[in-house]
């Protein structure tokens, strides 16, 4: 396969990624209308927090129609250093002038199961949801670990065969954890998604998705928005080394 399987930007290095994110972020609230609200799904991991500084920055965002939600939440308190929430709080929420009722927590201080079924309540009142309507999220911002795993979607778990929950509590035996996170009939129904990669370690399940055969797709690869489009922002690091994206 010559041609990537899904659009492809490439930064020159980790701050034009950073730029680039935070461009097509600020263009996609840009273009939503005043009072009309805009769901964005934040990833966890390390490589949005600049990009949510970024935006913390940008004195022209109006927050007040924004609703945040995750796409995944280790099981941890929101004060806990490995939680995405916090990570996300600190970079941005609590910089910004956004309601608090726009903040839709996960909560998985709580046991898994129940933080999993709150949160998709949550997800299915704040977006009045009709019983098996998916939310259409209106940008969803995803990282993608080596094993190319997205959210907490990580290989040979349970959740990659849900398709029915929006939400599922997820063990995951690498980690020895288990994780709430949204799942593919979530994911796909959303309007817009960004994938956010730096660094070449994560090229080879890079060249897994954007050019490997279907059997071998790791879970990020399964990210196909059903009404909706996908770019695939990496930095000059995470090519694949065997292919020839295009350089923006
Ligand atoms: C998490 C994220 C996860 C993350 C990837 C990449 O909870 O860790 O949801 O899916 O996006 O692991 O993480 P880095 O950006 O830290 O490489």
């Amino acid at each position: 396969m010559d041609k990537p399987r899904y659009p492809v930007r490439i930064a020159s290095d980790a701050e034009q990624l950073v730029d680039t994110a935070y461009g097509i972020v600020q263009a996609a609230l840009s273009a939503k209308h005043a009072d009309a609200p805009f769901s964005i799904v934040l990833s966890g991991g390390a490589t949005p927090e600049p990009v949510f500084k970024k935006l913390a920055q940008d004195r022209s965002i109006d927050w007040q129609n924004v609703h945040f939600f995750w796409g995944d939440e280790r099981s941890v308190g929101p004060e806990d250093e490995q939680s995405n929430f916090r990570m996300a709080n600190e970079a941005l929420l609590r910089n910004i002038d956004v309601p608090e009722a726009n903040v839709h927590r996960i909560q998985a201080e709580q046991p898994p199961e129940e933080a999993a079924d709150q949160y998709e309540e949550e997800i299915r009142r704040t977006l009045e949801l009709d019983a098996g309507e998916s939310p259409r999220f209106d940008l969803v911002l995803l990282g993608m670990g080596e094993d190319g795993h997205t959210a907490s979607l990580f290989p040979g778990t349970q959740a990659l065969d849900e398709q029915e929950r929006l939400v599922v509590a997820n063990d995951v035996p690498q980690l020895d954890t288990t994780r709430v996170t949204l799942t593919y009939p979530a994911l796909n129904a959303a309007r817009q998604v960004m994938f956010i990669v730096s660094g070449s370690d994560k090229s080879h399940a890079l060249q897994q998705v954007l050019y490997g055969p279907e059997h071998e797709m790791p879970p990020a690869g399964w990210v196909q928005p059903t009404n909706g489009s996908i770019i695939w922002l990496i930095d000059e690091d995470a090519v694949p080394k065997k292919a020839t994206a295009t350089s923006e």
